[in-house]
């Protein structure tokens, strides 16, 4: 079959590779009918992710079709459409138990293990560990386009920015980074019900998407001089109730601590490479609360039920499509997103 392969910083080949294999009695085989490229593909890209080894094939979002099951698998059989989870989940270790798969102990302790630590989903077919638990059934009459984006930056946005950030109705939710991670955030935060989404890129194209079609009515471009201010004045309280950070770099972190009110929350969405520093003893008195975190992507199965439901509409991210035959200018294309007004981008077989 043919996949992406990872041969280093740099270094990457469309290129053919053998076809997975059932290895354990919990393998699910899945024929990939669409996938798409994370930024966390463009990190290990650059070398900033070292437990990728080379050779692995890239990938953690994915819906396709179940081709074999394990002995142990009986949920799916040949045949099923399933969204695949970024996160791999054995749905009995303690950290699953608890809902937190991003550190299941039968996958080693880190849940994301596909495009990582095994070989992922940027190819003709994928083999998902422990496939039971970390595949979701797609109902009738949903399209792969509706549901792609489940497999990791709708749950992302929703349990790291609005779950975590406490979102709650009258909310005033500042939300720093436009790109696909903060504009899940956004179109999930309306679920809550906030009184303003105030969005922040230095991108008027994602600004202005923004409003458009993930729920934010108020954006302000950071790259102008006196932002901070221009954010907190369209605050009630002088300043956020929750501020998202969905960037990963420190000056967007330090923002959040000017733009959080006395007793708000900073959720920070972000990867970030390197230290920030914290001004705890401003923050203290405040009574702040800051998290941070892996998805665990454990809301997958209800986010599809909204999904069908007609009460959360995530399409409006796919702007660029492309055949599996094209990964390498799918590839091209979001690894310059900004220049090519792109959010994500739809591969299908
Ligand atoms: N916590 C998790 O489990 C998890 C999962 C997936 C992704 N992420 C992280 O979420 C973050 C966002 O992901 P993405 O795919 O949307 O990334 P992205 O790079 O596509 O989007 C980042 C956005 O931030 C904007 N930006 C850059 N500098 C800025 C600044 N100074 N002020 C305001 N905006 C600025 C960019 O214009 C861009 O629109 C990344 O750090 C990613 O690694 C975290
Ligand atoms: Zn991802
Ligand atoms: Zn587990």
């Amino acid at each position: 079959m043919k996949a992406l392969v990872y041969h280093g910083p740099g270094e990457k080949a469309w290129e053919e590779v053998p076809e997975p294999t059932i290895e354990d009695p919990n393998d699910v085989i899945v024929k990939i009918d669409t996938t798409t490229i994370c930024g966390s593909d463009l990190h290990i890209l650059k070398g900033d992710v070292p437990t990728v080894e080379k050779g692995r094939i890239l990938g953690h979002e994915g819906v396709g079709t179940v081709v074999a099951v394990g002995s142990g698998v009986a949920k799916f059989k040949v045949g099923h459409r399933v969204v695949i989870n970024c996160i791999t989940t054995c749905g009995t270790c303690a950290y699953c138990r608890v809902g937190h798969p991003s550190h299941c102990e039968s996958a080693g302790g880190v849940g994301w293990l596909l495009g990582h630590l095994v070989d992922g989903t940027q190819a003709e077919y994928v083999r998902i560990p422990f496939g039971e638990t970390s595949l979701h059934s797609i109902p009738q009459g949903l399209t792969d386009e509706e549901v792609i984006f489940v497999s990791d930056i709708i749950p992302t946005g929703y349990e790291m920015g609005v779950l975590n950030g406490q979102v709650k109705p009258g909310d005033d939710v500042v939300v720093i980074g436009a790109g696909p991670v903060g504009l899940a955030a956004m179109v999930t935060a309306q679920l809550k019900s906030p009184r303003r989404i105030i969005a922040v890129d230095l991108d008027d194209f994602r600004l202005a998407q923004a409003v458009k079609n993930f729920g934010a009515n108020r954006t302000v471009n950071s790259g102008q001089p006196g932002w901070i201010d221009q954010v907190k004045a369209l605050c009630r309280h002088g300043g956020a109730d929750v501020v998202m950070e969905a960037v990963g770099i420190p000056p967007t972190l330090e923002a959040a601590f000017e733009l959080v009110r006395p007793t708000g929350r900073i959720a920070n969405i972000g990867v970030h490479g390197a230290p920030v520093t914290m001004p705890i003893d401003r923050l203290w008195i405040e009574n702040i609360t800051m998290t941070m975190g892996l998805v665990d992507a454990v809301t997958a199965p209800m986010l599809i039920e909204l999904i069908e439901a007609g009460r959360l509409n995530v399409r409006p991210l796919a702007t660029h499509r492309f055949k599996l035959d094209d990964m390498m200018a799918a590839y091209d294309v979001f690894g310059h997103a900004a220049k090519n007004d792109a959010l994500k981008v739809v591969i299908q077989a």
